[in-house]
């Protein structure tokens, strides 16, 4: 429908960007970007009109997205008016204007993300003005001016996501432009930052972007620390366990580089949310207990110990501790951890006893001494 109409209108749309790259490296395609060289919220419009997909639109942008469940899955289509940008200072939003495909493909961040394939009933060649498809093939990242970084710094964490992720490296004249961008990354708005950095930490490939980011300087200019390149080993040792939960491993491996108020306050900075806010707290909170827990403790007090803190926060500090530790910390939470308490406040008002503060002791007192008897009773799972 979309070719038909576009014909009709005399429209020229071109599928462009990160979905041409993936295509041409036979990569998994993600969500498409379409630029039509006119307007796309009218284009989208008409669209939705004769299928009934999702649309939202963003008119000072001249962009709108349709999306549609394919296989139980949602896919989106962003539709783009062709356009110029401007950026009246750096590191600030940039000024728009429409225009022509090849404005449009001028604006954009690396030569492997300027091709476009025009939308058309017969095949046709991919445009390359800035001869992207060479870098493709040697696997380098390359910016198409000198200003780019310092105009966007976020371009600095989408190299580092994209030089990990396809396993690139920097074009030499690129990566000293990333360098002098460096300091521009202090005038960029946090929310900005996260959202390339949260995109870069959720990949698979985060702690390779993480030590890349150590080794460009990166790290050092964003929030004052290091990637140890012990932590590489550590962080993918734990991922087959807890594949879900890339972004809190990451984060909490990273702020373990900080002290403990430093760690806290760049994860407000970027405002994280609560339970991430919370696990950098027990983080630090955990590291007062590693010296009781470097000596074999028995059940009941290891239990007492550890019920604080979440499981994700002690299965990620454990990968840094010793393998006494890690041993306890696998213990508590695969054997005793999921062991209910046998006595409950009720219990207690049942035998007669008013409720008040010693009921805390009285229950914690009682889990310790059955979770020891359940040690006693089966010493192969220590
Ligand atoms: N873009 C840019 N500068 C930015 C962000 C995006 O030039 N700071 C351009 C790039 O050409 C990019 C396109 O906008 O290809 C779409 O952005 P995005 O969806 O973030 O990038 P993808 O390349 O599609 O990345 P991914 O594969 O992670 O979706």
């Amino acid at each position: 429908w979309l070719m038909h109409y576009a014909a009709e209108q005399r429209l020229a749309c071109y599928v462009v960007g990160g979905c041409v790259r993936d295509w041409l490296l036979a990569r998994p395609v993600g969500d498409i970007d379409l630029v039509v060289e006119g307007d796309a919220i009218a284009l989208a419009e008409a669209w939705t009109t004769v299928w009934p997909d999702q649309l939202h639109t963003h008119p000072p942008f001249g962009t709108a997205t349709v999306s549609w469940l394919d296989a139980g899955a949602l896919v989106s289509l962003d539709l783009i008016s062709a356009r110029r940008e401007s950026y009246p200072q750096p590191a600030a939003l940039p000024i728009v204007q429409f225009a022509r495909l090849a404005d449009d493909l001028a604006r954009r961040d690396f030569t492997i993300n300027c091709l476009a394939l025009q939308l058309a009933n017969q095949p046709t060649n991919v445009i390359d003005p800035h001869n992207g498809l060479v870098d493709l093939q040697r696997g380098l990242i390359r910016v198409l001016h000198k200003r780019s970084f310092i105009d966007d710094p976020t371009r600095i964490l989408r190299a580092l996501r994209f030089a990990a992720r396809l396993e690139f490296r920097l074009e030499p004249s690129t990566a000293e432009l990333l360098q002098q961008g460096l300091p521009w990354l202090d005038q960029t708005t946090p929310a900005r930052l996260w959202n390339e950095l949260g995109l870069l930490l959720s990949e698979p490939s985060a702690f390779k972007a993480l030590s890349l980011a150590d080794e460009w300087g990166v790290l050092q200019q964003l929030c004052g620390c290091a990637w140890p390149q012990a932590l590489n080993h550590q962080a993918q040792c734990l991922l087959p366990n807890l594949p879900n939960e890339q972004l809190a491993i990451s984060w909490l491996l990273l702020m373990s580089q900080l002290s403990p108020n430093a760690a806290q306050a760049q994860t407000k900075r970027f405002g994280l949310p609560k339970p991430i806010r919370q696990a950098v707290g027990q983080w630090h909170a955990l590291a007062t207990t590693a010296a009781m827990l470097n000596t074999t403790l028995s059940a009941g007090k290891l239990d007492r110990l550890l019920s604080p803190f979440e499981p994700l926060v002690l299965q990620v500090w454990a990968s840094t501790q010793t393998p006494l530790v890690q041993q306890q910390i696998a213990y508590y939470l695969q054997a005793l951890r999921p062991i209910a308490s046998q006595l409950s406040g009720r219990d207690l008002q049942a035998q007669g006893i008013k409720p008040g503060p010693e009921y805390k002791t009285l229950l914690a007192a009682a889990r310790e001494r059955q979770l020891d008897q359940f040690a006693a009773e089966n010493p192969n799972l220590c």
